[in-house]
């Protein structure tokens, strides 16, 4: 029996309540009157019921599900739930677009978020990633021009091919992920039909402190599906919410979606002369360099109960790390360390972390941080300093992650090149491993949106890069954005 099957109508407060249908008014034709507290109580409430939407990511749906470990990794990773094959952990995944508001449509070109959480005996882990294994930018300082780019207009509010081409062509380094995006695989069938990827470069570290950097891969076992631009704008109009119902109905029917978990492991010493930095979150690793190695499968098999509770209040962060994984000195990665933690605090509270989604499920978090708002008096009468003399949780003394080497004076200069590290090659062996009707699409998807551009000059820019990437890709684009501007 649920709560709300157990007795009368209540306030919030407990007290039964008389009418639901009427206030209570200064005489069968009179006001309303103050004291009417039922009334005043649920439109007061009502009123609160929305929490800032996710300044990006707003959109998405999530899922429950398990962790299975398929194979032995303690030779990197000290990590308890990557210890022994056969190991289960619980699992809570949310599936988000990224420029899109809360209400806005599935099937629209644009990354799709892959945010993990794996309830692990050691505390919460979770890898926030995306279904591209590459980012449009390489360092956090530029993450808010670039998502003013891409979310509303501050004059027209709408979303502006101007800002979008001109940030992009003014950030050669986007090229690659930009490839990607207009490629096939920039609008997924459905979200069971696509990968995930941890896309930084994370650190690993086993029991006799020997460092490993780690790049996960998420393959998915439905194989791989997409929507036409076409077929995409027909199903926004019909159905906005087709992806996030598509998910709930698979696993309301028993078909379980499931990913192969991979990853690429470079031996920390690898790291200073391999041919791309490998701490560029623009860059993969060729798989020819650093084969993925199967770990194990992760499966979806349970709905939340309820959205607003399990998935809008939900909070990733990629500094949520457990002993043995850490990050890497990624500057995006970086970046992101501080930025979650402070857009929970701000979009759900400080108490964020102490919901039912967001707890640790297979430990308990034992901190001294205290109260604030919605606090939920867990601790008690516990003593909430450290040292103290009555017992209590203390310091372990071991770090999660082991120290990195760092030298030179601090500094605002570019990251260090790596032999073949450019904007532009990745981007043109991408386009040259498409088939020749991908290319053909990728060209007109990318002329679509080029030629909606007011400017030449912005036009000219955009091209530029993919004619950097590829001669023939260039070419193809210019004709193709000269043949819809006119
Ligand atoms: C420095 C660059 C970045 C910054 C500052 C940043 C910041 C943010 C912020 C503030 C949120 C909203 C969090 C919330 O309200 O709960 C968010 C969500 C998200 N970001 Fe980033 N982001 C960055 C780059 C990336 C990258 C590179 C990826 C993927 C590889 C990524 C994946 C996500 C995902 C999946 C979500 C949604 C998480 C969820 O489902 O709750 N972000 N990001």
């Amino acid at each position: 029996m649920t709560v709300q099957e157990q007795g009368p109508l209540t306030t919030e407060a407990g007290a039964p309540v008389a009418d639901n249908q009427n206030s209570e008014t200064a005489g069968p034709a009179g006001p309303v009157l103050l004291q009417s507290q039922h009334l005043l109580e649920k439109l007061a409430h009502f009123n609160r019921e929305r929490i800032p939407e996710r300044v990006v990511h707003a959109r998405g749906a999530g899922a429950y599900g398990t962790f299975t470990l398929t194979r032995d990794v303690s030779q990197w990773t000290r990590a308890a739930f990557l210890s022994e094959v056969g190991k289960q952990t619980e699992t809570f995944l949310r599936f988000s677009t990224v420029a899109g508001n809360l209400g806005s449509a599935d099937t629209v070109r644009d990354p799709r978020g892959f945010a993990l959480k794996f309830y692990t005996e050691e505390g919460n882990y979770d890898l926030v990633g995306n279904n591209t294994p590459v980012f449009f930018i390489k360092d956090a300082l530029k993450f808010p021009d670039f998502i003013h780019t891409q979310k509303r207009d501050p004059y027209t509010g709408s979303q502006e091919a101007d800002n979008v081409w001109d940030f992009w062509g003014l950030s050669p380094e986007s090229t690659h992920q930009v490839t990607w995006l207009f490629g096939d695989r920039g609008i997924p069938a459905t979200l069971r039909h696509m990968n995930g990827y941890g896309s930084h470069t994370y650190q690993w570290n086993n029991e006799a402190g020997e460092v490993f950097w780690v790049k996960y891969h998420f393959k998915t076992d439905q194989g791989i599906r997409n929507l036409t631009q076409a077929e995409a704008n027909r199903i926004a109009g019909e159905d906005p919410d087709y992806h996030q119902r598509d998910l709930r109905t698979a696993i309301e029917r028993g078909e379980f979606p499931s990913w192969t978990v991979q990853v690429q492991v470079m031996p920390a010493a690898d790291a200073a002369a391999y041919r791309f930095n490998p701490f560029d979150l623009t860059k993969v690793w060729p798989h020819a360099d650093y084969p993925p190695v199967e770990i194990g499968r992760l499966e979806l098999n349970r709905n939340p109960e309820n959205v607003f509770a399990e998935v809008e209040q939900s909070v990733f962060s990629p500094a949520h790390f457990v002993p043995g994984i850490g990050p890497s000195p990624d500057r995006m990665l970086q970046g992101r360390l501080f930025a979650y933690g402070d857009a929970h605090r701000y979009r759900v509270g400080v108490n964020a972390d102490h919901l039912p989604v967001n707890r640790p499920h297979a430990t308990q978090a034992r901190t001294h941080a205290r109260d604030g708002h919605l606090y939920d008096g867990r601790h008690k009468g516990e003593r909430n300093y450290e040292p103290n003399s009555f017992g209590g949780p203390e310091q372990t003394g071991r770090p999660l992650w082991e120290p990195v080497g760092v030298s030179g004076a601090t500094s605002y200069g570019a990251a260090p090149v790596h032999a073949e590290d450019d904007d532009f090659g990745q981007a043109g062996a991408l386009y040259r491993l498409m088939s020749q009707d991908e290319q053909a699409r990728l060209v007109e998807n990318l002329a679509g949106f080029i030629a909606k551009v007011s400017r030449d000059d912005i036009a000219a820019r955009a091209v530029d890069n993919f004619r950097r990437a590829d001669e023939d890709f260039g070419k193809r684009l210019e004709v193709a954005v000269q043949a819809l501007r006119g």
